[in-house]
């Protein structure tokens, strides 16, 4: 049967190699392409890293300072943030379907701050990840916690839920106040999370060997903004954290408790997508701030 457009005078350029590309992101080579194309939204593709914004504190401890408003305080940094980390809660009532970047869920959840916060469980279905169209999904671990082996089951399950759909997993390696977070903790606390199938991990910065909390770990990490610093040591731990081989940043009080949280996540946005300076970032603030 001949083929029904068949042309004598078409080129297949049969002599040209198809292309064989590496995904971008590191140890996420062998995932699926609805995964890839998922992290592509959480992650940029030119740079490799990620400026995410995180605002999803009050499903464990309601209203946080700068979160009261969501619509009127959140909505306007969106254009900045490479990716949203947030509750369905939130999403479904406040953040515009418009936005077209990732969306990171808060998957687990259970015990308020007035209770042993290691007690989680997942706290979304499959189904409802992907009828939001979210990019991935955000469990903590609770390595050394009261409930260590439950919240890794958490992660467990979100894994083989994600990988089920094309969905990456994040996990978030959480340090109770008892916990020491060096190094030697967050090698552990990632490595374990890692190896239990997570597609990305998030932790905190460490001022003593974070090389070797990036190097130990086969997938990448971004870092916890942690609790409000002033502007300038923020920006000086996001780029020590970027020179030492994260691939981003996961910020909230940092940003959103920000004097000025517009300024502030564009000069994060130079640091982590631009290797700048955090001293020329921090000028960029000041610059951006006085301006509005
Ligand atoms: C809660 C989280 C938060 O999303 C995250 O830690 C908050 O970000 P920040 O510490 O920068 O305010 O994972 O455990």
């Amino acid at each position: 049967m001949p083929e029904a457009d068949a042309r004598e005078d078409r080129n297949f350029q049969a002599d040209v190699p198809q292309k064989s590309e590496g995904f971008f992101l590191k140890g996420s080579n062998a995932l699926d392409w609805g995964l890839k194309n998922r992290l592509s939204k959480i992650f940029d593709p030119t740079s490799g890293r990620t400026v995410m914004l995180a605002i999803d504190h009050g499903y464990f401890q309601g209203p946080t300072t700068g979160l009261e408003r969501v619509d009127l305080d959140i909505v306007p940094l969106l254009p900045w943030a490479d990716t949203l980390m947030c509750t369905r809660g939130i999403l479904r009532s406040v953040i515009p379907p418009t936005y077209g970047k990732g969306i990171v869920i808060r998957a687990s959840g259970g015990p308020s701050i007035l209770k042993d916060l290691s007690n989680e469980q997942i706290a979304i279905s499959i189904e409802e990840a992907v009828r939001l169209n979210v990019a991935a999904m955000a469990v903590q671990v609770f390595i050394g916690g009261e409930s260590e082996t439950q919240s890794v089951h958490n992660l467990t399950r979100l894994v083989d839920m994600g990988n089920s759909a094309g969905i990456a997993t994040l996990a978030v390696t959480a340090v109770g106040r008892e916990l020491v977070r060096d190094a030697r903790y967050l090698r552990l606390a990632t490595r374990i999370c890692a190896e239990l199938g997570a597609t990305y991990v998030k932790t905190y910065f460490c001022d003593e060997d974070f090389e070797t909390v990036t190097a130990s770990c086969p997938i990448p990490i971004v870092i916890a903004g942690g609790k409000k610093l002033p502007e300038k040591e923020a920006l000086q731990m996001a780029y020590d954290a970027i020179q030492q081989g994260a691939s981003g940043v996961d910020m909230g009080r940092n940003i959103f408790q920000s004097e000025a949280p517009a300024a502030m996540i564009q000069a994060v946005r130079k640091v982590v997508h631009e290797n700048e300076k955090p001293e020329i970032a921090f000028e960029y603030f000041r610059d951006l701030k006085n301006r509005s």
